[in-house]
């Protein structure tokens, strides 16, 4: 059988390329990858979706094109979150189900959780509670692509073999990361802080709160290895594990983390010796986020990376991405 022609819409962004890394390391050939530039095709375009899709015919889809942003972008530009992101999905989505692909696998994201969720958060927590009102726009538009996937399988499953699922990652880190210094997550953020702080000789980083709260991390490539683990599975044992109106997955590595105790591993990689001061004037934000990753691990997927390592390898992007921006 020849090898299924995928697309993977966002390949330029973290988990996308992540993405086609792990289906390269799994012996897929470049040949049977596609993939387009944002400039190249601009998917809340309607007609040049639908364009592409007429004329490339890929078997599978995966959805890692978004319109994403910390908490400041989300408060400033609601308006572009909520409609990119629904435009995109729905344009992806519809063009699929109309030029015959039969399997596509969505990215979402935790925040389509209530902010008073009880953890770790189940999939069952979906539309159960108010959400964070500061990314609102976008947690909707991510709980409209988990349901658009579920409708199309719904409606069009049996007849036309169509199967779309999704993954809800926890936070992600690793190669690809934005390190940004007033827009990045926080461990980009404190990897550029420690480091700064390294080279200047600084007595002492202060990290905002007090760092108790705890939060999960999982280093992008186990995400992108859940990723083609649920596109793969068997759809008797897929659909087993879940119902059709509660299909999405959650992706962790099931185990949290404090702040402080991230803050110091972050300074031990980079090789900061300073103080670490924690500013408890600045919000903590929730004591603890963490997903419920049992049903995937129940469906045969662990992450393998363990947080040392994987902050060894972040800290190597780091370096590698500021040489890049320097020559
Ligand atoms: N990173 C995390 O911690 C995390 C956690 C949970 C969930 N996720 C989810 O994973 C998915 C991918 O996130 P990521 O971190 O990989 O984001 P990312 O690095 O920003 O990548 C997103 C990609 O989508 C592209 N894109 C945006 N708008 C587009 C459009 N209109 N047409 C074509 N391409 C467009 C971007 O291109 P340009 O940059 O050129 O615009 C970028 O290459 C998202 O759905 C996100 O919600 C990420």
């Amino acid at each position: 059988m020849s090898m299924p022609k995928i697309y993977i819409a966002g390949h330029h962004g973290m988990v996308g390329s992540a993405i086609v890394r792990r289906l390269l390391a799994s012996g897929h050939s470049a040949d049977a990858l596609l993939t387009r530039t944002h400039a190249e095709l601009d998917l809340t375009n309607q007609a040049a979706v639908n364009q592409f899709f007429e004329s490339e015919k890929p078997d599978q889809v995966y959805l890692a094109a978004a319109k994403v942003g910390g908490i400041h972008a989300n408060n400033t530009y609601p308006a572009e979150f909520i409609y990119e992101n629904l435009m995109i999905q729905a344009n992806v989505i519809e063009a699929a189900f109309q030029y015959g692909v039969k399997k596509l696998l969505f990215l979402g994201s935790s925040c389509i959780y209530p902010k008073l969720a009880e953890q770790p958060m189940r999939e069952e927590a979906l539309l159960t509670g108010t959400l964070e009102p500061t990314n609102e726009p976008y947690a909707v538009a991510k709980i409209a692509g988990i349901k658009l996937c579920e409708s199309y399988t719904r409606q069009y499953g049996d007849a036309h073999g169509v199967d779309y699922r999704s993954v809800m990652p926890t936070n992600l880190y690793g190669p690809g990361d934005n390190y940004h210094p007033e827009n990045s997550h926080v461990i980009p953020a404190l990897i550029r802080r420690f480091h700064e702080a390294k080279a200047n000789r600084a007595t002492h980083v202060a990290v905002w709160g007090t760092g108790r709260p705890k939060r999960e991390f999982l280093y992008v490539d186990d995400m992108a290895a859940a990723s083609v683990h649920v596109m793969n599975l068997d759809k008797a044992r897929y659909d087993a594990h879940t119902l059709p109106m509660l299909s999405h997955i959650n992706v962790g590595r099931g185990e949290d983390v404090s702040i402080a105790e991230l803050a110091r591993a972050i300074a031990q990689t980079v090789g900061y010796v300073g103080d670490i001061v924690f500013d408890s004037t600045k919000p903590d934000g929730a004591p603890r986020k963490l997903m419920d990753s049992s049903r995937l691990h129940r469906l045969g997927w662990q992450a393998q990376m363990g947080l040392k390592q994987g902050l060894a390898l972040a800290y190597k992007d780091f370096l590698f991405t500021e040489h890049m921006r320097s020559v």
